[in-house]
């Protein structure tokens, strides 16, 4: 489970800025065009880092996977069945503000739990998620009593109890000071060999996703099109200074992405 195909998918949004005079023809080009024909297949379990500038269209992507939005044109396959529309049991969306604030941690995890009865089952499941996270000792607090990375990790742990088959983050470390995003990441990492989720993850980040995707895949800017979809077949941890290979292919990326000199 959790097998994904992106078939020819293309977006377009209506352009704010030049509405259609009423009764005009071709409101075509009063279109903006987002996704260009875009084509990728995820396999189960896969982790794949998705990267490209600002703008070009990576959380409409993202969006359209997930159900939230349909495509102009082209389809998304999620495990032979075309998505329609959002599906909480199999995608967790993972949001960096996710949590409820008037519900404590325990609370919060509890909810993707809602389906399960047996009372003891379930408290054992939400405990467990709170203490992979290591978030033990604050179940009872509320969101605004903890750190930003504390709360991304009650999200994380939400995440886990829900146990989708497919994981969709969009820019999961940002805001977050220096070490709590290595830490975090660390997280995230663990977590998918933990559970071998499909997980997409939209980053600004080059090294973030050439730590942590199994494939990335970079796209150029809008309207968006693949430019880039390797496979990272590197052990991890993974160290620049020890795989010449992953240090040449980030080279490469910055300089797709317009920077000469990466340091
Ligand atoms: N609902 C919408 N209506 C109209 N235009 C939209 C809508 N959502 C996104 N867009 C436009 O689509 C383009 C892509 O947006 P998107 O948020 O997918 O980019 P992104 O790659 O995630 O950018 P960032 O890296 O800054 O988060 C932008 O130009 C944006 O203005
Ligand atoms: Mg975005």
């Amino acid at each position: 489970m959790g097998h994904i195909l992106i078939d020819s998918v293309c977006k377009e949004y209506p352009n704010r800025r030049r509405k259609p005079r009423p009764g005009s023809p071709g409101t075509g080009k009063y279109m903006v065009p987002v996704l260009d024909h875009i084509t990728l297949e995820f396999g189960e379990g896969e982790m794949v880092c998705i990267l490209g500038p600002s703008g070009c269209g990576k959380s409409t992507l993202l969006r359209i996977v997930a159900g939230f939005e349909p495509p102009t044109a082209g389809r998304v396959i999620i495990d032979n069945k075309r998505v329609e529309r959002p599906s909480s049991d199999s995608i967790f969306v993972f949001q960096n503000n996710g949590l409820l604030p008037w519900m404590t941690v325990w609370e919060n995890v509890e909810l993707g739990l809602r389906h399960l009865e047996d009372r003891e089952a379930k408290n054992e499941r939400i405990a467990e998620q709170i203490e992979i996270v290591e978030l033990e000792g604050f179940e009872q607090h509320y969101p605004h009593q903890l750190s930003g990375g504390m709360r991304r990790r009650a999200e994380l742990a939400r995440a886990l109890a829900v146990n989708p088959n497919i994981m969709i983050m969009d820019e999961p470390f940002s805001g977050l000071d220096f070490l709590t995003h290595m830490k975090m990441r660390e997280e995230v990492v663990n977590m998918h060999r933990f559970t071998r989720k499909t997980t997409l993850v939209v980053t600004h980040d080059i090294d973030d996703a050439l730590i942590m995707g199994d494939r990335i895949v970079v796209l150029d800017d809008r309207p968006a099109k693949v430019k880039l979809d390797h496979k990272l077949d590197f052990p991890r941890p993974r160290d620049f200074e020890k795989l010449p290979e992953l240090s040449e292919l980030r080279k490469q990326i910055f300089l797709m992405q317009g920077v000469l000199y990466a340091v």
